[in-house]
C-alpha cells in the first residue's frame, strides 16, 4: 500500500520530498574548537534522503557549549565547515536546517572558560553527571542571568542564524527542547524569576518569544522552526503546568507562520509522569502551522500518525543511526538493522557507529 510518510509535503515555501525528518542529533564529531568535519558532511550526506535533515544543537556563542566535539555556530572555521555539509546534503536534492541552542545551566565551568553556567534561576540540574575532558562531574548551580544580560543571550542566537544562513542551511530550528536554556526560561520548575521574564505562562515564554523575532530578521519566518519538550523528564525536567505552558507556547507561535512546530511527544526518552502525556493531537488543535512529532516512532506508528492527520512528519532519530538508507527501507518494507551500540553515539571523531553503517540495498 502506498505510504503517506512517503508523500511530498509542503513546509512553507519548501517542497520536501517526503514526510520523514531526520531527528537532531549531537554525535560529538566535530574539531575541538566546533569546526564541522569532513566526515560530518559524509553523514548527513548518507542520510540527505530524509524529505527534512535537522542538523544537530549547535552552540551560538563559546559559552554554549556543552560536550566535546560538539559543533559551533559563531566562528569564521564553523563556517566553512557547515558549508561542506550544506553542499553535501544539496548535492543529493536534500534540504537541511540547523538547530540552533545555548545549553544554560546543563553545562559546566570545565568547558566554557570556566565561567559558571547561567540560567533563568539558580537551580542545579540534579540526578545526572556531565562529560567534561576532567572526566564525569556533577552539574553545578548556575548563575541567575541579569536582566541586562538577557538581550546578549538573543544575540547570540541571531549570530547562529546568520552564521546558518551564510552556511547555506536552508533554515533554523530553534532548540527550546530538553532542559537547554530556553526550556529552562519556559518551565516553572526551572524558572522562578519574578521579572518580566518568570511567573506567568507569557513571562515564561518572552525569551523564547524574542529569540523567534530575532531569527526571523535573518530567515523568513517559514524557514524557521522550534522545537518543544512538553513530556520530556530529560535533563531533570517536568513542571506540573507543562500543560499551560505548552498550549500557550503553541498557541502564541502561531503568530509567525514558522516552518513548522517540532513536539517530542513520544515518552521514548522519559516522561516526568506528572499527568497525562500531551499529544500531538492536542498540538493540533492549537496550533495551525505543519507539525512534527518524535520520539519512539517505528515507521508503522510515523505512518499512523500521519494518516489521522495528527502530524505533518515525523523525526526519526536513533533509528537513522543505524539505518542511512532508512527511507529506502522504509520504501521497500525492508526490515530496520538493530539500533546502534550507544557507546558509540558520542565518541569522538571515529566513523564508527558513525558513518560505517551498511545500506540494505
Ligand atoms: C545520540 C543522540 C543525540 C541527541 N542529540 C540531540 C540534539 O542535539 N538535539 C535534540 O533536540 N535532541 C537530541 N536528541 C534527541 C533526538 O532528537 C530524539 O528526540 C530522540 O532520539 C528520540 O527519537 P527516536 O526515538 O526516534 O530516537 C539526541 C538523541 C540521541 C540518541
Amino acid at each position: 500500500m502506498a505510504k503517506q510518510l512517503l508523500e511530498p509535503v509542503k513546509i512553507g515555501d519548501l517542497q520536501l520530498r517526503n514526510r520523514i525528518a531526520l531527528a537532531p542529533m549531537t554525535r560529538t564529531r566535530a574539531e575541538a574548537d566546533g569546526a564541522p568535519t569532513d566526515l560530518m558532511a559524509e553523514y548527513y550526506a548518507q542520510r540527505a534522503a530524509a524529505g527534512l535533515v535537522i542538523a544537530e544543537a549547535t552552540g551560538v556563542d563559546i559559552s554554549a557549549i556543552a560536550w566535546m566535539g560538539m559543533p559551533g555556530a559563531y566562528r569564521d572555521d564553523h563556517l566553512v565547515g557547515w558549508q561542506k555539509v550544506t553542499d553535501a546534503v544539496h548535492a543529493k536534492g536534500g534540504t537541511i536546517f540547523l538547530q540552533i541552542w545555548h545549553p544554560g545551566r546543563a553545562t559546566h565551568s570545565v568547558l566554557i572558560n570556566g565561567q559558571q553556567p547561567v540560567a533563568p534561576s539558580a537551580i542545579r540540574l540534579e540526578n545526572s553527571e556531565t562529560h567534561t575532558p576532567e572526566g564525569k562531574k556533577p552539574y553545578e548551580v548556575p548563575r541567575a542571568l541579569n536582566l541586562d544580560e538577557i538581550p546578549s543571550i538573543v544575540a547570540m542566537f541571531k549570530q547562529g542564524a546568520e552564521l546558518a544562513k551564510a552556511a547555506g542551511f536552508d533554515g533554523v530550528e530553534i532548540h527550546s527542547a530538553n532542559g537547554y536554556l530556553l526550556d529552562q526560561f519556559l518551565q516553572s520548575k526551572t524558572n522562578h524569576r519574578t521579572d518580566a521574564y518568570g511567573g506567568s505562562v507569557e513571562n515564561r515564554l518572552r525569551l523564547l518569544d524574542e529569540v523567534v523575532q530575532t531569527v526571523t530578521d535573518v530567515f523568513p519566518t517559514n524557514r524557521v522552526g522550534v522545537r518543544l519538550s512538553p513530556n520530556g523528564v530529560f535533563d531533570d525536567m517536568g513542571s506540573p503546568d507543562y500543560r499551560e505552558q505548552f498550549t500557550y507556547t503553541a498557541q502564541q507561535l502561531n503568530r509567525y507562520g514558522l516552518a513548522y512546530l517540532h513536539v517530542m511527544d513520544g515518552l521514548a526518552f522519559g516522561f516526568h509522569e506528572l499527568g497525562d502525556p500531551m499529544t500531538l493531537a492536542e498540538f493540533r488543535a492549537v496550533f495551525d502551522g505543519p507539525l512534527m512529532g518524535n520520539c519512539g516512532y517505528t515507521p508503522e506508528t510515523a505512518e499512523q500518525a500521519i494518516a489521522d492527520g495528527h502530524a505533518d512528519l515525523i523525526a526519526f532519530g536513533r533509528p537513522f543511526i543505524s539505518n542511512p538508507d532508512l527511507v529506502e527501507r522504509i520504501a521497500g518494507d525492508i526490515p530496520l538493522s538493530p539500533e546502534a551500540d550507544p557507546s558509540t553515539w558520542y565518541s569522538s571523531s571515529t566513523a564508527e557507529g558513525y558513518t560505517d553503517f551498511a545500506t540494505a540495498t
